[in-house]
């Protein structure tokens, strides 16, 4: 029997230090769980003269990552160094070593879980990443064991805490989208690439994860559609809050007898809709299972220390099955075929915002072309544009398919009276109308 179990850390930045705080502040608690110590014995870095404010002694630190994945006494391997490909190799020496693996790196589970949980099974060995979405949320967790038993066919998420903590900046403060963008950085929330978190693809990874979970299948990256903030355009936020909408970069992924249909883009939230008051840094969640019905999970997205909770929550996890020689004992194979749904098979409601030329007859002009597509408006509003003889058209359609959206679109672009498409949005999670 074990008296300790030592980790070796591949990575001491925003996640890295805040795990090795985590450990070091909690550790009787650890032990009073565990039986036994969990310590952390070696830790790759890439700049070993850095200054690190840690507990942890100077000799611990490496910068040559066979020292970790070669030493026989490390039980447990924890990926927090980001990456794609080189975190990959170091996930799949360290399972083939018969080590398990702790992660929080969506970008390698989006696009090679599958592939290293089979390795892992194939193993022995655990890989958990519970950190990889929805930082100090246990999202993960909740999907596999807690809505197990339940069918779910719906979730719509807020799951990047960058792009929502500078969309509450940008709307609560006026803080231009550069400033927000630059202290959320500085407070450790964006990737190092933080052109993933604002064209949407840190989401998108993220849907891949929660999708392939919720539905039983192999979601993959391309069936994601994804557009990013750059679709928000000036004056898009004060116009949905004039029609009680606030504006969110989520995620949504449903499930039914077409297929599945997952996305990541800017969308309109009602006021009214739990997601709308998730703020700052936060993410949540919003599922819809058979059996459980609507819930909800909230909590901060990124971060030091809520992210090192789910990762340390992860090392308890495997340092248990560790100990109780249970490790690598969950099947990840998936049960349905991927089938992704086409356009005429997802159906929402739209918001268009049009420039057109301020002309006798433009209004109905333009809902001619609606309703020759079969597409129903709820709200139609024409405003003055900036230019005297411009004026702005919005339409709130009622539930169409994204095809009869994207037709519509089309056609409005090549309508003479139509000067440009300035924006235009989901309605997401507002069955009123
Ligand atoms: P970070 O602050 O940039 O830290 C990365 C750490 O890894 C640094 O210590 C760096 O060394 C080390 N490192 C990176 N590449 C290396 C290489 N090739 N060789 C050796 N060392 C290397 O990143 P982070 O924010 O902690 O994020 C880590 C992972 O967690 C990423 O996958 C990220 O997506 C994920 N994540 C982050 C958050 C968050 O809130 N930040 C939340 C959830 C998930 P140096 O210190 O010497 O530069
Ligand atoms: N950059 C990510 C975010 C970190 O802002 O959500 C957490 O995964």
């Amino acid at each position: 029997m074990k008296n300790e179990i030592n980790v070796g850390l591949l990575g001491f930045g925003t996640v890295g230090s805040g795990v090795a705080k985590i450990i070091d502040n909690h550790q009787q608690d650890l032990q009073h769980k565990l039986g036994v110590e969990v310590k952390i014995t070696k830790v790759l870095v890439r700049d070993l003269t850095r200054k690190r404010d840690t507990p942890l002694q100077q000799d611990v630190f490496t910068n040559d990552i066979d020292e970790i994945l070669n030493d026989d006494s490390i039980d447990l391997i924890v990926e927090v160094m980001g990456g794609i490909e080189g975190a990959k190799e170091a996930i799949e020496s360290s399972l083939r070593a018969g080590k398990g693996v702790v992660t929080a790196n969506k970008d390698v589970m989006a696009v090679y879980g599958p592939e290293l949980l089979r390795l892992a099974d194939d193993n022995k060995c655990d890989l958990f990443y519970e950190a990889s979405v929805g930082g100090g949320i246990p999202l993960i967790r909740t999907m596999e064991d807690g809505l197990a038993s339940d069918r779910i066919s719906s979730l719509t998420g807020i799951v990047n805490g960058t792009t929502n903590f500078i969309l509450t900046k940008m709307k609560q403060e006026n803080m231009s989208y550069e400033d927000a963008l630059a202290k959320a950085t500085e407070l450790g929330f964006a990737e190092a690439d933080p052109s993933a978190d604002v064209d949407g693809i840190d989401a998108a990874r993220k849907m891949v994860i929660l999708a392939s979970l919720a539905f039983s299948t192999e979601v993959q990256l391309e069936d994601v559609l994804v557009r990013g903030m750059k679709e928000i355009k000036d004056g898009d936020v004060e116009l949905a809050e004039s029609f009680g909408y606030t504006v969110k970069l989520a995620g949504h992924a449903e499930k039914d007898e077409d297929g599945i249909a997952v996305s990541v883009e800017p969308v309109f939230i009602p006021d009214g809709h739990p997601l709308a008051s998730v703020h700052n840094e936060y993410n949540a969640v919003y599922i819809y299972g058979a059996a459980v019905g609507e819930t909800m999970l909230y909590g901060p997205g990124a971060g030091s220390l809520p992210t090192a909770t789910s990762v340390t929550g992860d090392m308890v996890a495997a340092c248990r099955n560790l100990l109780l020689g249970m490790n690598g004992k969950r099947s990840h194979s998936p049960q349905h075929e991927r089938k992704v749904k086409s356009d005429d098979k997802r159906f929402s409601r739209y918001f268009h915002r049009i420039l057109v030329k301020d002309e006798v007859g433009v209004l109905t002009q333009l809902s001619s072309i609606y309703s020759e597509h079969g597409a129903s408006l709820a709200t139609v509003i024409q405003h003055p544009g900036e230019e005297e003889r411009d004026a702005e058209v919005i339409f709130i359609t009622h539930r169409m398919s994204r095809k009869q959206h994207l037709d519509v679109l089309h056609e409005l672009e090549e309508t003479e009276v139509v000067s440009s498409i300035v924006s235009h949005y989901r309605v997401e999670g507002d069955e009123r109308l």
